[in-house]
């Protein structure tokens, strides 16, 4: 999009985004993702429904409008836990959401995690956070929790969405992707700001925390601050990679060639069903 276009579409937050009607009637659900090919086509399904008002804000863009008959405000964190917590508390606290969801691209952990899978996370855990041995490692200090649970209710809606994908599209994916045939897994999803790309690396994850499926950037980032604010989350994400020597190259061909089909298809049954 040219300068000139961006000047145009995009607005200043106002002061008080609710007192403005940024969310007027019906409180939005938040919906993110890191990079924009995370996201799928949310943002194009947003314009062909109706009328889509950008807001920047924070260096982001927020994407007001309703997808799939659900009001959203869609935007993207970029990569790590800081990004992730800055936009999250920016829906909450600007656009007033009253959950969010979050899509994207995931490293496998759980050993019979394959690229491909969908996890959708029950929990998640800051798996760099050490501040030991002031406090237990992997508890955020002061708080005096590890583990943040997503809301069940959420994750459950979003589980079903990926069962219903999965069921519909997961032979074609298989063959399209030549990938094996999709499984949805729920369970512990652990974040950090690191990329792991060794076998060294994840077996040290493994290690410490047996019971994780995935690796990603942000989850648990978003996770802690929604705790905090007490609005509900969930996270889903596809296996990309496992986070061994050739995640590098998986992630990239995956992310560009695979995590919009996925982040579309899982999305749109999921907004559907809320809508
Ligand atoms: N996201 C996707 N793959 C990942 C990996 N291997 N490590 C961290 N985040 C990721």
């Amino acid at each position: 999009m040219s300068e000139a276009k961006d000047a145009v579409t995009k607005q200043p937050l106002a002061r008080d985004a609710r007192a403005s009607g940024v969310t007027a009637g019906v409180r939005p659900l938040g919906v993110m993702a890191a990079l924009p090919e995370e996201l799928g086509d949310l943002v194009a399904a947003m314009g062909a429904e109706g009328e889509v008002r950008t807001v920047a804000h924070g260096q982001r863009d927020y994407h007001i409008g309703t997808v799939h008959g659900t009001p959203c405000v869609v935007t993207l964190a970029r990569i790590g836990k800081v990004a992730a917590a800055a936009t999250v508390s920016a829906l909450i606290h600007a656009f007033d959401v009253e959950a969010v969801v979050f899509t994207g691209v995931a490293g496998g952990v759980g050993r019979d995690v394959r690229i491909g899978d969908i996890v959708v996370a029950h929990s998640l855990v800051q798996h760099d956070l050490d501040a030991s041995p002031l406090f237990p490692r992997f508890e955020v200090p002061l708080l005096g929790i590890a583990r943040f649970d997503a809301d069940a209710a959420l994750a459950a809606q979003l589980a079903a969405a990926c069962d219903d994908f999965i069921a519909q599209e997961g032979g074609a994916l298989a063959e399209r992707f030549r990938t094996a045939q999709p499984r949805v897994h729920r369970g512990l999803v652990i974040s950090g700001d690191q990329f792991i790309a060794s076998a060294a690396a994840v077996n040290a994850l493994r290690a410490a925390l047996p019971d994780a499926l995935a690796v990603e950037m942000e989850g648990a980032a978003i996770a802690q601050v929604c705790y905090e604010y007490g609005v509900p989350c969930a996270i889903v994400r596809t296996v990309s990679d496992t986070a061994d020597v050739h995640a590098p190259a998986s992630f990239s061909t995956f992310l560009v060639e695979i995590a919009g089909t996925y982040s579309s298809g899982i999305l749109r049954r999921f907004l559907q069903a809320r809508g």
